[in-house]
């Protein structure tokens, strides 16, 4: 089974959480679109009414309009509902790798805003410990990006400017993405708590705590494994 189907099948199974008059986030990535396409189909039948889409990046943004999903902006106190989103890590404990796509600052917002954030992977996200697989993407400000480079060695990882073309990557902000690799990452949630201090870095890819449910596509078919920490 290729990774695509598996993609495919743990997206379509999330929009199925999507209920009529839900106002709901829709993620970014390769993973996600499945899911935003489903609820598009499920507008499109009528199986679904009343629906107000949050799209987390410019990319989905587009996507949502060419799909004829109805979409909002966050306003002030607006809370949403659903949020489906994909991840290029999940540890046991739920936390999360994101921004392969450098959209994670814009996907957090829309998570920190989300009742219920339901992230959808197939199973070779699954890992004993965040930084198994992944460099962690940071988000600078362009001004003065060396001194977070050196900031992040200083805490242990070995950060790579992200490329793309062949030029700088630029998020939809106009800001930089240092991949900050740090190997295996034992201490998450200080390690976050770390880089949230220092000024230039506007956001990392570290989720801690926020995910309630995730959907996994496997070869044996889709888990849907539930957070078991109830404040989420
Ligand atoms: C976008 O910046 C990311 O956070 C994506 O949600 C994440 O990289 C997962 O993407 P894929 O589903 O394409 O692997």
């Amino acid at each position: 089974m290729n990774i695509d189907s598996l993609k495919k099948q743990a997206g379509e199974y999330a929009a199925d959480f999507v209920k009529s008059g839900m106002m709901v986030g829709l993620g970014s990535g390769s993973t996600a679109i499945y899911a935003t396409r489903r609820i598009a189909e499920r507008i499109g039948s009528g199986a679904l009414t009343d629906i107000a889409g949050v799209p987390s990046s410019r990319a989905t943004e587009a996507a949502a309009i060419e799909l004829g999903i109805p979409l909002t902006t966050l306003a002030e106190g607006t809370r949403i509902d659903i949020t489906i989103d994909g991840a290029d890590e999940v540890d046991p404990d739920f936390n999360l790798i994101k921004g392969g796509g450098g959209a994670h600052l814009r996907e957090k917002i829309v998570a920190q805003a989300s009742e219920r954030l339901v992230i959808v992977v197939d199973e070779s996200k699954l890992v004993d410990q965040l930084g198994a697989t992944w460099a962690a993407p940071i988000e600078v400000l362009p001004f003065g990006w060396r001194a977070q480079a050196a900031y992040l060695a200083s805490l242990g990882a070995k950060p790579e400017l992200r490329i793309d073309g062949g030029v700088p990557f630029q998020t939809d902000q106009g800001n930089l993405i240092l991949d900050a690799d740090f190997g295996r990452i034992a201490e998450p949630a200080a390690l976050a708590r770390q880089l949230e201090a220092r000024a230039g870095i506007i956001e990392h890819g570290l989720f801690i705590g926020m995910t309630r449910d995730v959907v996994v596509a496997g070869v044996d078919g889709v888990r849907h494994l539930r957070n078991p920490r109830p404040n989420l």
